[in-house]
């Protein structure tokens, strides 16, 4: 047809950057996928809301079915979040024959080997680059970067909402709530915020690079989570003093065959670069056998940013589907390891 055709499911805070950045880089994409990227439908749930960004009204619905298994779309781009309702809808529509882009790490952590078989037997490729650190290129510089290397260990900050509550209490004194409703307003939070604050979030985005990097069926319950709902400004006040900082960081080594993943609220002494990604900044430390330290910053959250993952992983897909090798994910298809019990 001379174009591909785009369904969006969700149009809020990473669904507006999304349509802006299809709208703004036509002529990027184009010149890197040799045709239109058009958007052909909007899942929203309030039809009468006033949105951020200019659009056709007629593009909207609030009938999952009409982007799910509307026959005119090609790549289905989730980014309503949500669970159990997500899942089916994402199920039949690589049933449906549909590629998937989602920025969900709740859904990948749970779900992604269920949704990536599904994706295998129908042909159908699965991208989730924004899951994890937002705009920060993180799954593929493990999946293609580094993919010739043995990953051993990475430890950084994956959650934007915490690492902005942290920094706007310790440098600018506020309190927890006001620097949280910051972070809501910003669109950095989860609908439920309790994910992010209680390390959840984090704890989603660990297991699903720990996945990739070690190649490990690694789940959920495989990580050790505690948030920062806990931690005072005085607590801050008083690591300062003593020259730390602290910060919610992820951790994930391997040895052995065997895997162990945490997130944790920890004080790093101020010198160390880890303490000095503020505000909804994220970074990841991946230490390789044979490449050694490498560190991956940026953006771990946010409209533009999120949508530049997004619109990436669209890419990728349009490039498959014009090469005609598509059924690809981030982790390879063959057999990931077993996680061996961690109590063995
Ligand atoms: P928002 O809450 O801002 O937007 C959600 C959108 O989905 C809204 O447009 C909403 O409709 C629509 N929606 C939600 N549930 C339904 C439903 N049941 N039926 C129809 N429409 C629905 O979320 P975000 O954009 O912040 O996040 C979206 C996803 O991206 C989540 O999985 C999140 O974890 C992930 N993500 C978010 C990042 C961020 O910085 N915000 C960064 C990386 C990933 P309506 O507008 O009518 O309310
Ligand atoms: N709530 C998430 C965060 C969004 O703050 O990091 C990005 O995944």
């Amino acid at each position: 047809k001379g174009y591909v055709s785009i369904g969006l499911l969700g149009l809020g805070t990473v669904g507006t950057g999304v349509v802006k950045l299809i709208q703004h880089h036509q002529e990027q994409l184009v010149h890197q996928v040799g045709c239109p990227v058009s958007i052909e439908k909007i899942l929203v749930k309030n039809l009468e809301k006033e949105r951020e960004v200019e659009i056709d009204q007629s593009l909207l619905t609030d009938d999952p079915y009409d982007v799910v298994l509307n026959p005119n779309i090609d790549i289905v781009v989730e980014v309503m979040g949500g669970i159990d309702e997500t899942r089916q809808y994402l199920l039949e529509a690589l049933k449906a024959k549909k590629h998937i882009v989602t920025a969900n790490k709740d859904l990948i952590a749970l779900h992604g080997s269920e949704l990536q078989s599904t994706a295998v037997e129908n042909q159908c490729d699965l991208f989730y680059e924004a899951s994890v650190a937002g705009g920060v290129p993180i799954i593929r510089g493990l999946t293609d970067g580094l993919s010739s290397d043995r990953i051993q260990k990475l430890m950084g900050i994956v959650n934007g909402t915490t690492n902005f509550i942290l920094t706007k209490m310790d440098k600018d004194g506020l309190s927890y709530e006001k620097a949280l409703s910051d972070a809501q307003e910003l669109g950095f939070a989860e609908a439920d915020p309790t994910a992010d604050v209680e390390g959840l979030d984090a704890a989603r985005k660990m297991a699903i690079l720990a996945r990739l990097a070690f190649s490990m069926n690694i789940e959920l319950d495989d990580v050790e989570v505690s948030g920062i709902s806990q931690i005072s400004k005085e607590d801050l006040k008083y690591g300062s003093t003593l020259g730390y900082t602290m910060k919610l960081i992820g951790y994930a080594h391997q040895e052995n065959e065997r895997a162990e993943v945490s997130v944790q609220p920890t004080f790093l002494p101020n010198g160390h670069p880890l303490a000095t990604v503020n505000d909804e900044y994220n970074a990841v430390y991946v230490y390789g056998e044979a490449v050694g330290e490498t560190m991956f910053y940026g953006p771990g959250a946010g409209s533009l940013p999120t949508a530049t993952s997004v619109v990436s992983d669209i890419v990728a897909v349009v490039k498959n589907m014009r090469l005609n090798v598509t059924g690809q994910s981030h982790l390879s298809p063959q057999f990931p390891k077993q996680l061996k019990n961690q109590n063995e």
